[in-house]
C-alpha cells in the first residue's frame, strides 16, 4: 500500500531532538467539528510555532458546511487563540494560516473527493507535500465506513510512487467487538495496518509515555513490580465536567465504553506489561496486547459484585449548582446511562496473580485528575509498630497523569525527636519544576508521530478488539440484569457512589484521596 515507513521514534534513539518528518497534506474530515477547533488545529499550530511542522505541510478541511478558505481560517484563528497552549502569535499564525484550505462537500459525493484530489495535486505542484497524505477521520463513527470507501473508490488512499498515504482514526473504534471488527475490516480494505493510526489521546500524554521510562530505565522499581511486593493498583480518571453538549453520543456510550475500553485499559497495559524486546511499535504493542488478553473475563456474578455503575444527580461543582445527568441537554430524563464506573479487575499472568487492579472513572466528581497509584505491601511489623494496632502504612508510588504532572513516593520516616515515632512523608517530582517548560499537548505528539510513520503510541487492531471482548462481557451482564437497581446515584461534586467505597472496603482498602 505504501513505502515502508521510516519511524523516527525519539524514545528508541534516546534523543531529545527528532528528525523532521516529511511534509504532507493533512486532510481533516469533520473540519467543522469541535475536535478540529479545540484540539487538532491548535496542535498543528503549536507544532508550527515550535518549528516542528515541516514548512511545506498543508491542511485541508473537508466538511459539509459551506465555507471558504478565508472564513474557515477566521474561525480557526479565534478558536486557536482560545485553545492553543501557547496562545497565538500573529506572525506564526500569518504563515501557518496560509497553508489552511477548505473543501466543502458531502461525504457521499464523489465529486467532492475529485475536487479534493485536484486541490491536493495543486498544493503538491506548488511545492507542497510531494504526494504524502495524512487523512484524519474526526467525524461521527457512523461516517467512517463511507469515507473509507469513498477514499478507496476515488483512489485517494493510494500513494504516488515514493510517497505515502496514512489514516488517523479517532475513537470510539466501534461500540462493541463486532462493530470494532467491522470497522477494522473497512479500514483494512483501504489502508494497511502499518498506515493506520488509531488515536487514544491518553497515550500521547507525556506522563503516560513516562510510565515505561519510569519502569524500565530505573532499576529500583522493576524488581519490585510484581505480586510479591505490590498489594494492589488504583487507577483513577476523574472529571468535574459533565456530559456537556455530547448527550446523544454519551447516551449510547456511557463511561465504560467512553473511557474504560480505551484510555483506562491503556493505562492498565502500560502499568502491567512486560518489558518489550525493543522499542519498536510492534514490540511494545505485542506486550500491551498480552495484558489485555490476560484480563480475567468477568462472569455476570463478578460484574454484580466487582463493578459499580453510577450516574450523577444534581449537586455543586466549585460551589456552583449543576444539574443532574438526566436534566442535561439531549439526555433522556429516564436515562440509564452510567457516568461513573468503579471496578476491580485481575490480570491472570505470572507477574500479577492475586493483585487487584481497581479503576474508577467518572464525570462531575469532586476534583478533576488522572493518576495511577501503586500500593506496595506493608513492611513486616517485626521492628516498628510491633505492639501497636497502628499499621506502618504501605509505600505508595503515585504517577500523576494530570494535572500537576509528576510522580510521588510515600515513605515511612522517623519524626525528629527523642522518641521513636514513624510518619509517612512524600518524595515528590513535578514536571514543571524539574523541566521548567510546558509539556506538549497529546495531539501534538500524536500527529507528529503519524507524520513520521511511528505507530508506537497508537492502538493496534488486536489490542482494541481484545479490549472490546472484556467490555462486552460487562455490558451484556448489565443489560441482562435488572439494570435499574444496578445504577447507583451520586451527587455531583462528590467522589461517586458509596458503593464504590464499599467495593474497596470489602478488600480492606480505600480509594486514595486525590
Ligand atoms: C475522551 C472522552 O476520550 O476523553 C471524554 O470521550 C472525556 O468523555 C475525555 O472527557 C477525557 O480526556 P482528558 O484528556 O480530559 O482526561
Amino acid at each position: 500500500m505504501s513505502n515502508e515507513p521510516n519511524p523516527t521514534n525519539p524514545l528508541r534513539e534516546g534523543l531529545q531532538a527528532r528528525p523532521m518528518p516529511q511534509p504532507c497534506n493533512v486532510v481533516i474530515f469533520g473540519a467543522s467539528g469541535d475536535l478540529t477547533f479545540r484540539k487538532l488545529i491548535p496542535a498543528l499550530y503549536n507544532l508550527a510555532a515550535d518549528g516542528d511542522l515541516p514548512a511545506a505541510t498543508n491542511i485541508v478541511g473537508f466538511a459539509r458546511r459551506e465555507k471558504t478558505d478565508e472564513s474557515w481560517r477566521a474561525e480557526l484563528r479565534d478558536s486557536t487563540e482560545k485553545c492553543s497552549r501557547s496562545g497565538l502569535n500573529e506572525d506564526v499564525w500569518g504563515g501557518f494560516s496560509k497553508r489552511i484550505h477548505y473543501q466543502c462537500s458531502d461525504f457521499t459525493n464523489s465529486e467532492g473527493y475529485r475536487a479534493l484530489r485536484e486541490k491536493l495535486d495543486a498544493i503538491d505542484a506548488a511545492g507542497g507535500a510531494a504526494g504524502n497524505r495524512l487523512f484524519y477521520l474526526s467525524v461521527s463513527p457512523t461516517d467512517y465506513d463511507l469515507i473509507l470507501r469513498m477514499l478507496a473508490e476515488s483512489g485517494l488512499n493510494k500513494p504516488r510512487l515514493g510517497a505515502w498515504t496514512r489514516v488517523i482514526v479517532e475513537k470510539p473504534f466501534g461500540t462493541d467487538f463486532a462493530t470494532a471488527e467491522s470497522l477494522n475490516e473497512s479500514i483494512a480494505r483501504a489502508f494497511a495496518e502499518r498506515d493506520t493510526f488509531r488515536i487514544d489521546h491518553y497515550l500521547g500524554k507525556e506522563t503516560a509515555q513516562n510510565i515505561m521510562v519510569l519502569r524500565f530505565a530505573n532499576q529500583i522499581f522493576e524488581n519490585q513490580w510484581n505480586n510479591r511486593y505490590i498489594d494492589h493498583v488504583q487507577i483513577t480518571s476523574a472529571e468535574t465536567l459533565g456530559v456537556e453538549a455530547r448527550g446523544p453520543y454519551y447516551e449510547k456510550a456511557g463511561a465504560l465504553r467512553d473511557m474504560v475500553q480505551s484510555h483506562l485499559l491503556q493505562l492498565v497495559c502500560l502499568t502491567a506489561m512486560e518489558p518489550p524486546t525493543s522499542l519498536t511499535a510492534d514490540s511494545i504493542r505485542d506486550e500491551k496486547a498480552k495484558v489485555v488478553r490476560s484480563l480475567r473475563r468477568l462472569s455476570p456474578e463478578d460484574v454484580a459484585t466487582d463493578i459499580v455503575r453510577g450516574q450523577y444527580a444534581a449537586g455543586a461543582i466549585n460551589g456552583k449548582p449543576v444539574p443532574a445527568y438526566r436534566a442535561e441537554e439531549r439526555v433522556s430524563p429516564t436515562s440509564m446511562t452510567e457516568t461513573y464506573v468503579a471496578l476491580k479487575l485481575h490480570i491472570d499472568n505470572w507477574r500479577w496473580h492475586g493483585v487487584p487492579f481497581y479503576m474508577r472513572v467518572g464525570k462531575r466528581l469532586a476534583k478533576g485528575g488522572a493518576e495511577i497509584a501503586v500500593q506496595f505491601k506493608e513492611a513486616p511489623r517485626v521492628l516498628f509498630n510491633t505492639d501497636s494496632d497502628a499499621p506502618l502504612g504501605p509505600n505508595q508510588l503515585v504517577i500523576r497523569i494530570q494535572p500537576d504532572e509528576g510522580i510521588s513516593l510515600r515513605l515511612q520516616c522517623k519524626v525528629p525527636g527523642s522518641v521513636l515515632r514513624i510518619e509517612p512523608v512524600k518524595m515528590d517530582f513535578h514536571y514543571g519544576a524539574s523541566f521548567g517548560k510546558q509539556s506538549p499537548e497529546a495531539y501534538e505528539r500524536l500527529i507528529l508521530d503519524a507524520m513520521s510513520g511511528d505507530a508506537t503510541l497508537f492502538a493496534r487492531r488486536d489490542e482494541v478488539q481484545e479490549a472490546w471482548k472484556f467490555v462486552d462481557a460487562i455490558e451484556q451482564a448489565w443489560h441482562a440484569a435488572d439494570t435499574k437497581s444496578a445504577l447507583c446515584e451520586y451527587a455531583s461534586g462528590t467522589w461517586g457512589p458509596k458503593e464504590a467505597d464499599e467495593l474497596l472496603a470489602r478488600d480492606g482498602h480505600a480509594w486514595r484521596r486525590m
